[in-house]
């Protein structure tokens, strides 16, 4: 049974915390939050400990943390855990800058210990599925991706100012997701981007729409569409066209019900945002997390692939800022 810490009691704190408590292979021992009464409230529903997130690093009782804070905290609680030889489960993005990414990556090094990042749609059901089925060899040679993913609404303002910009904080999942399928890092990053959505957004420096082509050596192309507002709910479709076949993971929608009158023919919306899309990936997510902390294999999404996805955002927002297509070995950190 893994002892574990979770750092953080925030939105996505809540969801690991039922994931470390209903999978029967952890127990989840302590919480810990910047704010203290965040913490007590997280840790009561779950029978657990209060503690900060000092004594939870230096508990060497606790084998593993979840590492839920705010983005500009994971790099040094990553650092801090590791060295205190502790397994860790952090979420995405590794860090807002690359240069300081790569130097978490590097101190993780030196400890040997195991880092995995939260790229939870790995674990969705339908893209899971998806990625058998190309495993198998069932539509040949992937050759053209293509990845929607359009938010409900935008976040608040004062998110938006903290988050690092469309591409680090929400592309970052799609850049993850063209890696997961196409199996290889693109030669090149072309992006266009704007604020349509909402100028608030434009006026604090971000945008809320843009396209991002991913070309690789081989000539293969991923295309993914971003944008913060679907007024019919969340829309996260996959398509990949191979040599043999396509393969298409579809929105999940509220219910099954196809309403064909003369009017037309009607079904409901997708489900609102990620926690109703995505909630059984966090529990897939925790348990290959678990399983390979028990076998001591390979966690099944690696630092690396953190800091890969990271990249691909520096390039894109790079390419926005040029209006050029930019390499990736053109990405310094
Ligand atoms: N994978 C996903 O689907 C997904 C979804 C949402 C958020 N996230 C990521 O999860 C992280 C948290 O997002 P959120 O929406 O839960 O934010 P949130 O603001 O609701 O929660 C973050 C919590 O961390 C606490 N905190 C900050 N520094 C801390 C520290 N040093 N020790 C302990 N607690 C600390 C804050 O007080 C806050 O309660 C972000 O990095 C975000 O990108 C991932």
């Amino acid at each position: 049974m893994l002892k574990i810490g979770l750092l953080g009691a925030g939105r996505i704190a809540g969801v690991h915390a039922t994931a470390i408590s209903s999978n029967p292979l952890s127990t989840l021992a302590a919480v810990s939050d910047y704010i203290p009464e965040n913490a007590e409230e997280l840790a009561a529903e779950y029978d657990c400990a209060a503690r900060t997130t000092e004594e939870i690093i230096a508990d060497k009782s606790i084998d593993a943390v979840l590492i839920a804070t705010s983005t500009d905290t994971h790099s040094g609680l990553i650092e801090a855990a590791t060295a205190a030889g502790k397994a860790v489960l952090c979420e995405k993005p590794v860090d807002l800058s690359l240069a300081r990414a790569r130097a978490c990556q590097a101190a993780v090094a030196k400890t040997g210990k195991p880092v995995m990042i939260g790229f939870n749609r790995r674990f969705d059901p339908n893209f899971s599925t998806l990625r058998a089925a190309l495993e198998a060899g069932e539509i040949g040679k992937p050759e053209l991706l293509s990845i929607t993913s359009f938010d409900p609404a935008p976040p608040p303002i004062a998110y938006i100012m903290v988050s690092g910009g469309l591409f680090r904080d929400m592309m970052i999942h799609d850049f993850d997701m063209a890696n997961f399928l196409m199996g290889s890092a693109p030669e090149s990053v072309s992006a266009v981007g704007s604020s349509i959505v909402d100028p608030e957004i434009g006026a604090a420096g971000d945008i809320d729409t843009a396209v991002v082509t991913l070309t690789y050596a081989d000539g293969r192309i991923a295309v993914i569409k971003n944008s913060r507002r679907a007024v019919y709910g969340y829309d996260q479709r996959v398509e990949l066209l191979g040599s043999k076949g396509l393969l298409q993971a579809q929105n999940m929608l509220e219910n099954t019900v196809v309403k064909s009158t003369e009017a037309g023919v009607t079904s409901a919306k997708p489900t609102y945002f990620f926690l109703e899309r995505y909630m059984p990936s966090y529990a897939n997510e925790w348990g290959a997390f678990v399983q390979a902390i028990q076998t001591g294999t390979p966690v099944p999404v690696s630092l690396e692939d953190g800091v890969l996805a990271l990249k691909m955002a520096e390039a894109a927002a790079q390419s926005v800022s040029e209006g050029r297509p930019v390499k990736l070995s053109e990405v310094a950190g």
